[in-house]
């Protein structure tokens, strides 16, 4: 085997911003960076590559499109918009690494909280140009193949963050559960299906007017009463936290926070002043190391009902309007009220009002105090909501320093990987976007990213039965399993459909998964790798291994193929090996078959789960429970390539302590 090359070189311009993005402590490169041609233009600097017609260049994490990120303008700023579509440039992340794959491998991180722009093939065919602005840190990584590539960034940026087992169990969720009678109905319901779960999700509704912290008295009149009650059946209740504070006299949270200076300020000093779920809302400022430690020691309230898991939403900062913002576009149109206007005025008062949300002006009106010192918030905004889940995740290491607690978030940053996990925000109930969940999962975990996951059935919009199928069965492999969407859509809970053996069966086979996905997850978290792998990164050599962005490798053992169209009974899996291929529809009632390598026609029914183990590997199996704690891990059932003796590595641990390490790897000889 060739000699590993560990290379990675490292470049700073202008006065970086400090974003503990890196933990390693890498020397700065005398000279000029490899393989790209610098230059500048009023942006600041650009960096240019001449792509090959055979290079690929893979990674940018949440991002739209394939997983081969050729042709197309990306931009890395995060955003709060859910019209997801391929022609958006940006989503609710900014990951600003990838790997460039051709007769040259070499990844590329920009080391850089403000924008950064790629345009890769789509200006000029033929060349990929990144516009990184003045002021970050550019580091070149060198390796034998993509994979060491990744591996050693992946290093470099320190460990993924591990969450609590149960987080491998089925979340259901819903924008709307507005009581415990809400609640309880989905316990009730779910258990009287048989199906498994592990944890109901919390949405805005429980708080008092969208105040974090609160509890709404009327509506969990008893709240660490009810944690119990749910937990003694089974389930975890995860509530959201969301980003801004409700600014509001006598509310103790938004009144520490003022005498306390933790708010972001506008430019004579005051909280800067937004509209989000609660009306007016002031920012934490969650740059400040003070303002991060107050807000963390806020989950203390929700920690001590017996609360072990949160998420964190509108943290991009996520801005309806800023009150100045607001005042300004009213008083805009109330000067046009009764003039006869022309089109070109009427249009100015509509988009004054598109213009209201997420607004780049306002974005540049308010600061951070930071350890360097003030800092305009535009400059730094992709580590907004990184920051939030640090400042939650210090916080729980000090609340109870061997124990994991569950925190995704919606808003993230390289950096926010070793604190907590994401989702992938208000994806909508169409098949395009289940597609795109399956495309954006090794892009994650390339990034830094492992406990990832999208709404199943889509947030936005009305789901159908067999949409809902189909990407439960994708879920099924992801860590984060969750079952959301948004008040006023379909009711999308799976008692509410007719098929209910068909997702009893999905269910039933995620959680005999369990063992194998929380094996791979540690495995990967421990030695920097991908849990989701692309075909043409493991078979560099076969192009159509390469071209296939619809099938993706599950840990060391698996490959799957899920179905992301509507009205069809399979479709064409590619193999590039031979491969066993299994059709389970729950550990007693499956079939095996070797298919051999090249083109397969695989039906594929609504209650089944499809997947092909490689040549050579083995996967573990549970009999399904009603959850997590319910599984029996020491009776594992084994599925393997061929006769003979094969081998697997099973982590396990007790899913909650915080000493993660190699030595809980047993091998198995199957
Ligand atoms: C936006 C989030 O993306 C969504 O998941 C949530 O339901 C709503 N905010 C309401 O909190």
């Amino acid at each position: 085997m060739a000699q590993k090359r560990e290379n990675i070189h490292k470049y700073l311009f202008g006065h970086p911003f400090r974003t503990d993005s890196v933990v390693a402590d890498i020397p700065v490169s005398a000279g000029e960076a490899p393989y790209l041609l610098r230059s500048q233009d009023e942006t600041g600097e650009v960096f240019r590559y001449a792509l090959s017609e055979e290079d690929r260049a893979y990674g940018l994490g949440e991002q739209v499109r394939g997983i081969d990120k050729r042709g197309w303008v990306y931009a890395s700023w995060n955003m709060d918009d859910p019209e997801i579509h391929e022609n958006r440039q940006s989503l609710y992340a900014s990951h600003n690494f990838l790997v460039v794959d051709g007769k040259e491998k070499f990844g590329v991180f920009v080391d850089s909280p403000g924008k950064v722009v790629y345009d890769i093939d789509y200006t000029t065919r033929g060349e990929m140009a990144i516009f990184c602005g003045r002021d970050f840190g550019l580091y070149i990584i060198e390796g034998e193949s993509v994979l060491d590539v990744i591996r050693t960034f992946r290093k470099m940026i320190g460990r993924s963050y591990i969450p609590p087992k149960f987080a491998f169990g089925f979340a259901q969720s819903r924008w709307g559960y507005m009581n415990e009678t809400d609640v309880r109905e989905v316990a009730d319901e779910y258990g009287k299906c048989g199906f498994p779960v592990d944890m109901i999700v919390l949405d805005i509704d429980y708080m008092e007017n969208y105040k974090d912290f609160t509890i709404n008295g009327e509506r969990f009149p008893d709240f660490p009463a009810f944690v119990r009650e749910m937990k003694a059946r089974g389930i975890r209740l995860i509530p959201i936290i969301d980003a801004a504070v409700k600014a509001e006299d006598g509310y103790s949270v938004y009144e520490e926070g003022c005498k306390g200076g933790y708010f972001c300020k506008d430019k004579d000093g005051k909280p800067f002043i937004v509209g989000v779920w609660p009306g007016d809302s002031a920012l934490p400022d969650f740059l400040s190391p003070e303002a991060r430690a107050w807000f963390g020691e806020k989950y203390r309230v929700l920690l001590d009902c017996g609360i072990e898991g949160f998420w964190n939403d509108m943290n991009e900062p996520s801005l309806f309007y800023s009150k100045d913002s607001l005042a300004r576009t009213i008083r805009g149109i109330a000067e046009k009220e009764g003039k006869n206007l022309s089109l070109t005025e009427f249009w100015s008062i509509t988009g004054s009002v598109a213009r209201l949300a997420n607004n780049a002006d306002d974005y540049a009106s308010f600061y951070h105090e930071t350890e360097g010192g003030k800092v305009s918030h535009k400059e730094v905004h992709n580590l907004y909501g990184y920051n939030m889940v640090r400042a939650a995740s210090e916080y729980f290491g000090k609340y109870d320093k061997d124990k994991r607690t569950l925190i995704y978030s919606r808003s993230s940053h390289i950096g926010m990987h070793r604190y907590g996990g994401i989702w992938t925000g208000d994806n909508a109930s169409r098949w395009d976007h289940l597609l795109l969940n399956l495309k954006m999962l090794p892009s994650l975990n390339m990034c830094g990213f492992l406990y990832v996951g999208a709404d199943i059935g889509g947030f936005g919009q009305d789901t159908t039965e067999d949409l809902l199928l189909r990407w439960t069965a994708l879920g099924a492999f992801v860590p984060l399993m969750r079952n959301h969407c948004t008040f006023g859509s379909r009711r999308q809970e799976y008692y509410r459909f007719g098929n209910r053996q068909a997702f009893k069966n999905l269910l039933d086979m995620r959680y005999s998964l369990v063992p194998y996905l929380y094996s791979e997850f540690v495995k990967s978290a421990l030695r920097d790798e991908l849990m989701y792998t692309p075909l043409g990164f493991l078979y560099p050599d076969d192009e159509r291994a390469k071209e296939t962005e619809d099938q993706m490798f599950v840990g060391g053992s698996i490959m799957i193929a899920p179905v992301y169209r509507q009205n069809t009974r399979g479709r064409n899996v590619y193999l590039p090996e031979d491969m066993k291929m299994v059709r389970m529809r729950s550990v007693s009632d499956y079939t095996e078959e070797i298919l051999p390598k090249g083109d397969h026609y695989v039906e594929m029914g609504f209650g089944e789960v499809v997947f092909f183990v490689a040549k050579g590997k083995a996967i573990p199996l549970a009999k399904p429970a009603k959850n997590v704690a319910a599984l029996d891990e020491e009776h594992l059932l084994w599925i393997k390539y061929a006769d003979g003796k094969t081998t697997y590595e099973l982590y396990d641990d007790d899913g909650f302590t915080t000493d993660v390490r190699e030595e809980n790897i047993r091998t198995f000889t199957v």
